[in-house]
């Protein structure tokens, strides 16, 4: 039921009292208490720590914690700890890495980590002034941020770049200072946010300061980091003969599998329904391990596909070729991601997944969140061009349609044998059971 009216100071009220405003949403309330406190966890100091991530939280809200072995990134095998509900792309990932594990594996390569932070403000005086100031104007705010940025110069970041863009032509008097960030193995969305709002009082102090501007010149707008980050970025790949296909698909030749999954790829890159869903597959893998290791997979969404169409056209992060009987499949997108910092060693799974893997510095988890991705990509596009996804999915499925009918161990056992070599869907699903239950009805 919806809320009837604006509640005030909801944020201020004890659990209790708001989980009591929340059952009077609910027509009968008898098990909201309990199913919301069954997710809470028996360990107080953790359940803390959950609790205190956000506002509001009523109870915790689990997704499973999967692994997927055998990924062989530049001959380093890892087990990759995988969060997602989605029933099959764990199987696909594993099936990926077990398959490349054996034909020299992903090879990865970090092409940048540079990140970006903007400074959006109005300058109402003559740009021309502002252009003559540029170079004091950069010199008098890296003085003024040094402070704020030693810590991470020290750990050997800091500001890589710092630019003042007339975007005038958009927007009248609309300028940028535009930043590049080095945050080693931090995410460093606060570093850089406070970097930047120490940018926009600056400016302000500097036009106050200096004679010569006319008063209120300068209107600062918002100050806050991009998540389009072209230049922090990471390749992976896999190649290997065309022969290694060979038994990939009963009935299909190694140079028709290999044909029709460079075509796919072709698709889409050149068609953005194709690609959007294309990319999604690439999601699954990557988002998986961004949120395994407590990373921001919002930021990792919104970076890939603004990547993905910085050319103008919406278009495939991942490239095949088939080339003298030789088939390369590349996959390069941006991931801004931290191994230290944030929730990543707060969250106890993620600092779990994070020792699971060794202990990763910033750019070896973007090689391997990049390679899950890949891993699901090439999973995803081989079944599509082969078998269709559906069988596969339907089968990881089968379990959630038992669950959802309330099946018992015995009507479970039953059905799984009936379905092992059966199309599997939730009307046959439940027709079987059906049939169990009521053989005469
Ligand atoms: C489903 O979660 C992902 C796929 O749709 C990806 C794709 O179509 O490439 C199978």
């Amino acid at each position: 039921m919806p809320q009837r009216s604006i509640i005030k100071g909801f944020s201020k009220l004890s659990p209790e009292e708001k989980l009591k405003v929340v059952e009077g949403l609910f027509e009968d309330t008898s098990g909201v208490g309990k199913t919301l406190r069954s997710f809470f966890h028996g360990d107080h100091n953790i359940q803390k720590i959950l609790s205190e991530l956000s506002e509001n939280t009523l109870s915790n809200y689990p997704l499973p914690f999967n692994v997927a072995p055998n990924f062989r990134i530049n001959d380093t095998i890892y087990m990759v700890p995988m969060v997602t509900e989605e029933s099959s792309v764990v199987a696909a990932a594993s099936a990926a890495a077990n398959f490349w594990a054996a034909r020299g594996g992903f090879k990865a390569k970090v092409l940048g980590t540079q990140k970006i932070g903007q400074v959006h403000f109005l300058f109402s005086d003559d740009h021309k002034k502002l252009e003559a100031a540029s170079a004091e104007i950069i010199a008098f705010l890296k003085k003024r941020i040094a402070a704020i940025a030693a810590n991470m110069v020290r750990r050997g970041g800091g500001i890589t770049s710092m630019e003042i863009l007339n975007q005038s032509q958009l927007i009248e008097n609309y300028f940028q200072l535009h930043l590049g960030f080095e945050t080693v193995d931090a995410m460093g969305a606060n570093f850089i946010n406070s970097v930047l709002e120490e940018c926009s009082r600056g400016l302000a102090d500097y036009f106050d300061q200096r004679p010569g501007f006319s008063e209120n010149a300068y209107e600062p707008l918002m100050s806050i980091l991009s998540n389009h980050v072209p230049e922090c970025l990471v390749e992976v790949k896999v190649e290997c003969p065309v022969e290694e296909f060979k038994n990939m698909v009963p009935g299909t030749s190694a140079e028709d599998f290999a044909r029709r999954f460079v075509l796919a790829v072709e698709i889409a890159e050149k068609d953005i329904h194709r690609a959007a869903t294309h990319n999604k597959g690439i999601m699954n893998g990557v988002d998986a391990v961004v949120i395994a290791t407590g990373n921001d997979f919002r930021a990792i969404e919104a970076g890939a596909h603004a990547f993905a169409a910085k050319d103008g056209q919406y278009t495939s992060l991942s490239h095949a070729k088939l080339e003298n009987g030789h088939f390369e499949f590349t996959l390069i997108m941006p991931m801004a991601l931290g191994t230290t910092g944030g929730l990543t060693r707060l969250h106890p799974l993620a600092d779990l997944s994070l020792k699971m893997l060794g202990n990763p510095n910033a750019k070896e988890l973007m090689m391997i969140a990049a390679a899950a991705g890949m891993a699901n990509n090439f999973a995803a596009v081989r079944s599509l061009t082969t078998t269709g996804i559906q069988a596969g999915h339907m089968r990881m499925h089968l379990p959630n349609i038992l669950t959802q009918l309330g099946a018992t161990t015995a009507e479970r056992d039953k059905t799984l044998t009936h379905f092992k070599d059966q199309t599997i869907s939730f009307q046959k699903v439940d027709a079987y059971l059906k049939n169990l239950r009521n053989p005469d009805g």
